[in-house]
């Protein structure tokens, strides 16, 4: 990174782990955590709850510019509404991932992604992390696993919610999403020349954590 502040991005289509694995080095490096879809997963909510249509590229980036969302520890508040399981709905996800094609919205959302970078350093989970907005991050990864494996295990977290879920249902959410994500014209899903690309569907979560906190050390960004 030019400046001094460690940054480790965290990129990878939906349901792939990046989460877990983020949460697991914000624990083992004392790093600020930014989780970049629930940025667009708020603006999805101010959008639907603004009555914007999602083609009206001028109010989304309006509203992107000055969106009312705070992060209070695990916690989304949204003009004082705490919308952290509300934003957690394949829908508000599929509006996210409408509304993220926009060019204007995503150069909105930079500074505030940007912002997040402080000591002692920032792990930056999302679509774009290595690629766009950090792209002199120390360490950059790419998670990848079969649609069908990531469909598999929302359905088992679901089930653990006690939310009963049909799986071609969710399978082909995700792989319409990821039809989205992939293929949009700007900063598209896709790893950064020098990222480290991890398939993880055979490998469970804590192989994979291990797996980086390795890498981590190896680059003494953490003792
Ligand atoms: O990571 P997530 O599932 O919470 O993200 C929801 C949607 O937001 C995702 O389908 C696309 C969009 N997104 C994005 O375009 N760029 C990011 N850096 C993060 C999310």
């Amino acid at each position: 990174m030019s400046s001094s502040i460690p940054v480790i991005t965290i990129d990878g289509p939906s349901g792939v782990g990046k989460g877990t694995l983020a949460q697991f080095l914000v624990q083992k490096t004392g790093f600020h955590l930014l989780d970049s879809g629930a940025i667009y997963r708020a603006l999805a909510f101010g959008a639907v709850k603004a009555e914007i249509a999602l083609d009206d590229v001028a109010k989304l980036v309006a509203l992107a510019s000055a969106l009312p969302v705070k992060f209070v520890d695990t916690s989304i508040i949204y003009e004082g509404e705490d919308i952290t399981s509300q934003v957690r709905t394949e829908e508000v996800a599929g509006v996210a991932s409408t509304i993220a094609v926009i060019p204007d919205v995503r150069a909105a959302l930079l500074a505030r992604q940007k912002a997040f970078a402080m000591l002692p350093g920032l792990i930056a989970d999302g679509r774009d992390m290595g690629t766009v907005v950090f792209p002199n991050a120390d360490i950059k990864l790419y998670l990848t696993a079969s649609a069908e494996i990531r469909a598999e295990r929302r359905v088992k977290q679901l089930k653990t919610q006690g939310v009963s879920a049909n799986i071609d249902q969710i399978t082909r959410d995700i792989e319409a999403r990821d039809e989205r994500d992939l293929n949009r014209k700007t900063a598209p899903l896709r790893p950064a020349d020098d990222a480290t690309v991890i398939d993880t569907s055979h490998l469970d979560i804590d192989a994979v954590c291990q797996t980086v906190l390795s890498l981590v050390k190896k680059q003494a960004l953490i003792a």
